[in-house]
């Protein structure tokens, strides 16, 4: 097959930031992706339909002339999270979904929620009003090692919460191990589990390998070979469970080589490409309409998108090492292999 063609696809987790970066990587995503669902981690945090509302104006206002693109907008759940205001703004259209961040989980986590049983009542009426909520499903206990945190979050908190909440409906975000691609297969229509892009591609060694990596650490940090490959299967199988969330999450360079780096993989440039390699390398082409185009609409019981993306299979395509902001530069994801599909 040397050419694909796919229902334009969708980023079902994106963060596009505010200001300077929001202007220089908005029009990343736009060229290629129908939609997205945007995070609302931004510093203070979206937390009211009034602030998702506003900062929708930003985004939009941010895309090149002639665009068509939607963003999808979040609220950020807190402890303080006023359930009315939620049910209304999704009611109305403003927001698509709710994102729980555990405090401490991340960048940008700090109002997010340390004490579950508090946020109760609003995970309630979300299940009753079909509010999806998006899970950045982490622990933050210090005895809990980093690479274990996932699958530990899956047992003490995210299962506890869908069986106290029946009816709630639960994207598993980024996941990283194979325990999250098995409870995400068993845990039926109301749950699905969005994957990124360099999780397909890096495991752990990338980031330690030879000198500390930055450019490859996000989190849930990359885990070992062993859940790389068995979130490429579940990506490629065409389960209506998985779909795409590139998570990508630009910061400045000299915030990411830094004593302190932050967490993020900046992959809204070339992920089509990527994910085209990806997906032929498993013998696996004919699903990748599945996994980037189908499969997200399908679980937030939106309509496929009506055009289409066309990919040729030619000479290695390059990108940028870099983009730029008015603020500096932001690396781009090197995927470390040939890239041979050129998005048209
Ligand atoms: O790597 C990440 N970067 N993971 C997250 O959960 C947050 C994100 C960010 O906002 O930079
Ligand atoms: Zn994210």
């Amino acid at each position: 097959m040397t050419q694909i063609t796919l229902p334009r696809p969708d980023d079902w987790h994106l963060h596009l930031r505010d200001g300077a970066m929001l202007r220089a990587v908005a029009p990343e995503t736009a060229r290629h992706f129908g939609r997205a669902i945007i995070m609302p981690n931004l510093v203070p945090p979206v937390t009211t339909g009034a602030e998702a509302s506003a900062y929708r104006d930003r985004i939009l206002a941010a895309l090149p002339e002639g665009a068509r693109f939607t963003p999808l907008m979040t609220l950020y759940l807190t402890e303080e999270t006023d359930k009315d205001d939620l049910v209304q703004a999704h009611r109305e259209g403003i927001i698509t979904a709710v994102k729980l961040y555990p405090a401490g989980a991340t960048t940008n986590s700090a109002s997010g929620v340390r004490d579950f049983d508090k946020v109760r009542p609003v995970l309630e009426a979300m299940a009753e009003n079909g509010v999806p909520l998006c899970v950045h499903g982490e622990v933050v206990d210090a005895d809990v090692d980093i690479f274990d945190r996932e699958a530990v979050f899956i047992d003490r908190v995210l299962d506890p919460i869908r069986r106290a909440t029946p009816g709630l409906r639960v994207v598993m975000e980024h996941i990283t191990t194979a325990q999250g691609v098995d409870y995400a297969r068993e845990g039926g229509p109301d749950l699905g589990a969005t994957i990124t892009t360099h999780h397909l591609v890096i495991n752990r060694n990338a980031i330690l390998v030879g000198g500390i990596k930055p450019h490859y650490y996000c989190l849930p940090v990359a885990k070992r070979e062993e859940h790389r490959l068995a979130l490429r299967r579940a990506a490629t199988s065409g389960d209506p469970s998985y779909f795409l969330g590139t998570d990508s999450a630009p910061h400045l360079d000299p915030l990411k080589e830094n004593a302190c780096g932050c967490a993020g993989c900046f992959t809204a440039t070339n992920t089509l490409s990527i994910l085209a390699e990806v997906f032929e390398q498993e013998g696996a082409l004919d699903r990748l309409s599945a996994f980037a185009s189908l499969n997200g609409p399908n679980f937030y019981g939106l309509p496929v998108n009506s055009d289409k993306v066309t990919l040729t299979k030619g000479d290695p395509v390059t990108y940028p090492a870099k983009i730029d902001t008015a603020d500096g530069p932001v690396t781009v994801f090197d995927p470390m292999m040939p890239l041979h599909w050129r998005v048209e």
